[in-house]
């Protein structure tokens, strides 16, 4: 896997960094455990047996983003038939609002539309709003509300994006 298209974020004392995109590998996952409390409830972070099954499952689409070697932020989606499904993405507070989901999103849309992919889905929180207004910005759009689906009872907002 590529550096991505070229995108830069800010630094206080340098040059602005690129952000390079590749695939996840094992020896990541010490670091992606570290994002993934910061950045979700206890009750939806992944855990080590989570992030291993899924990269058994898609290790092609379970890609990282680094910044200046550091991994600031993750992202792992699944592919069945002709839909692509985000099944998670996280990004280190540090280095929010400043296009590192976006980045992993490019490549993800670009791997999915490769591979034939016609349709990509997602579940996130109604209460998640600043994920919702993330993924509205990628162009998804609301599809449905799933009732109890998170393991606290909490309802999904299902989103979906074409790709023709
Ligand atoms: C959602 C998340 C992955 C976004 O990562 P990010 O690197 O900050 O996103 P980007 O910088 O690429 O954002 C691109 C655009 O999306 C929108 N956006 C992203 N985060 C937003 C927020 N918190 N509030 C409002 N709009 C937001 C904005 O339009 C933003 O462009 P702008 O900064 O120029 O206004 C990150 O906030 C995160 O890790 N959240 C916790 C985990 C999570 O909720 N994951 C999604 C669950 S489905």
């Amino acid at each position: 896997m590529s550096h991505n298209t070229p995108r830069r974020v800010a630094c206080m004392t340098d040059e602005p960094q690129e952000i390079r995109i590749r695939h996840f590998s094992l020896a990541d996952l010490p670091r992606v455990l570290e994002i993934e409390p910061a950045s979700f409830r206890v009750v939806d972070a992944w855990s080590r047996p989570i992030f291993r099954k899924w990269y058994r499952q898609c290790p092609d689409l379970f890609i990282v983003a680094e910044i200046s070697g550091t991994i600031e932020g993750y992202m792992c989606t699944s592919m069945e038939q002709k839909t692509g499904e985000i099944e998670s993405i996280a990004v280190d507070r540090a280095f929010r609002r400043q296009g590192v989901a976006s980045a992993l999103m490019d490549y993800t849309l670009r791997e999915m539309q490769a591979s034939g992919i016609t349709t990509m889905g997602l579940q996130v929180r109604t209460t998640n709003t600043g994920g919702i207004r993330f993924w509205q910005n990628a162009g998804f759009v609301p599809s449905g509300i799933l009732p109890n689906f998170y393991d606290d009872g909490a309802e999904a907002l299902q989103m979906k994006k074409s790709l023709t």
